[in-house]
């Protein structure tokens, strides 16, 4: 039996369609500034522990919600479980970022990659999604998602976190075929990781492009943009996540908007460097815009995090297809309180906008 959603201020907002008030959810709302994830992690072992029990992932996806009145959920996971079931190994020590056991150099390395099977490694996102829809009771949409082919080839070449992913990004310019097989096949997993995820019962979906700002705009649109298309083109043809509204974003990739817009997505993220007055006019009503509080905001006083977020309400207006969250993750040292009041300041003004 399907729930009847009790709060789908989320769902209208992407379709552009009116709301009672502004939704918001923040990016990565569960997670280390809450002491409550830090006490399940500590349960669970490792980050890796956490995110492949579902009972566990279930348990950090809900925690925020106990909370604050978010009006979305979403999965507990990470962009790298798809390489992680290709085989590449990937841990995160404390405190540090992930690494890769074996990362993808060669055109061999490349050539033995394949699609994971979603009903055997990745199985457990898949349950995890079933259960946390199950414990949700409808009461908020729940957001599944993926990291986009060239984000997920960053960290697979790389092999860890960088600044500036340079081993990929000489790989796009010396073996541009091999660099398309990777992407090619990566765009295929992506695709059928998110319809998967719409069949276990996600809501909504969104493409984290979280590097696709490191590229130039000819090679933005070559490595990075056409696999979203084609990921979004997948999803829309399937019977069960063309059902699903799909968030594109690509941090620092502003100068794309007009393009990414054209792929058939629902709606795109934004990063706090791009005014969303700006942004909804280059979008000119073809998509919703998600977004856009600079995270540091979230380190200063109550005054100036409700001042910043009138700001970014302002920006975008008494108009149809916003949602609130930030222009990328919420990062640990952040006091919780300071979320509860961008939280409620969000739900108060965005009536008070409405209102005229
Ligand atoms: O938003 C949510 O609450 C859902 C959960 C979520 C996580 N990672 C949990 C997580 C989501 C959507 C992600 C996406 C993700 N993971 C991205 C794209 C979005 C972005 O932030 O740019 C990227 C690039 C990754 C890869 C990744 N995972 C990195 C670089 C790190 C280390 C970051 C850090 O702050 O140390 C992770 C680990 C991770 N993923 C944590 C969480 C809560 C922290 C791990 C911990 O508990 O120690």
């Amino acid at each position: 039996m399907p729930d009847v959603l009790k709060n789908d201020r989320f769902l209208r907002a992407l379709r552009r369609e009116p709301t009672d008030t502004t939704p918001i959810w923040v990016m990565r709302q569960a997670g280390r500034y809450l002491p409550e994830y830090r006490t399940t992690r500590e349960r669970a072992g490792s980050f890796m522990g956490l995110a492949q029990n579902p009972e566990f992932a279930c348990e950090v996806t809900l925690q925020p919600l106990a909370r604050f009145e978010l009006d979305a959920a979403i999965l507990f996971s990470d962009i790298l479980t798809i390489p992680d079931a290709m085989g590449l190994g990937l841990s995160f020590a404390h405190g540090e970022g992930p690494q890769f056991a074996r990362p993808v150099r060669s055109a061999a390395d490349i050539a033995k990659l394949a699609v994971p099977d979603m009903d055997g490694e990745l199985r457990y996102v898949m349950d995890a999604v079933r259960l946390i829809r199950r414990e949700l009771h409808g009461r908020v949409p729940l957001i599944g998602f993926s990291g986009s082919p060239w984000t997920l080839a960053c960290y697979m070449v790389e092999g860890h976190g960088s600044k500036d992913f340079a081993t990929l990004k000489s790989l796009c310019w010396n073996e541009p075929k091999i660099t398309h097989q990777l992407l090619d096949t990566l765009a295929r997993a992506v695709a059928a990781y998110l319809i998967a995820q719409a069949g276990a019962g996600a809501q909504a979906l969104m493409i984290f492009d979280t590097w696709g700002g490191l590229l130039g705009p000819a090679p933005f649109r070559e490595f990075s943009l056409r696999y979203m298309a084609q990921i979004v083109a997948d999803l829309n043809a399937d019977p069960v996540s063309r059902e699903l509204p799909v968030v594109l974003f690509s941090k620092g990739a502003g100068a794309h908007l007009h393009e990414m817009a054209d792929t058939g997505c629902a709606a795109l993220g934004v990063d706090w460097t791009i005014d969303l007055a700006d942004a909804r006019r280059t979008v000119a009503g073809k998509v919703a815009l998600q977004g856009n509080l600079d995270p540091a905001i979230l380190r200063a006083s109550p005054e100036v995090i409700r001042r910043e977020a009138r700001v970014v309400l302002d920006s975008y207006g008494n108009h149809p297809g916003h949602v609130f969250n930030l222009g990328h993750g919420i990062t640990p040292e952040v006091d919780p309180e300071c979320v509860k009041l961008l939280v409620d300041e969000v739900h108060a003004y965005g009536r008070t906008l409405r209102a005229g």
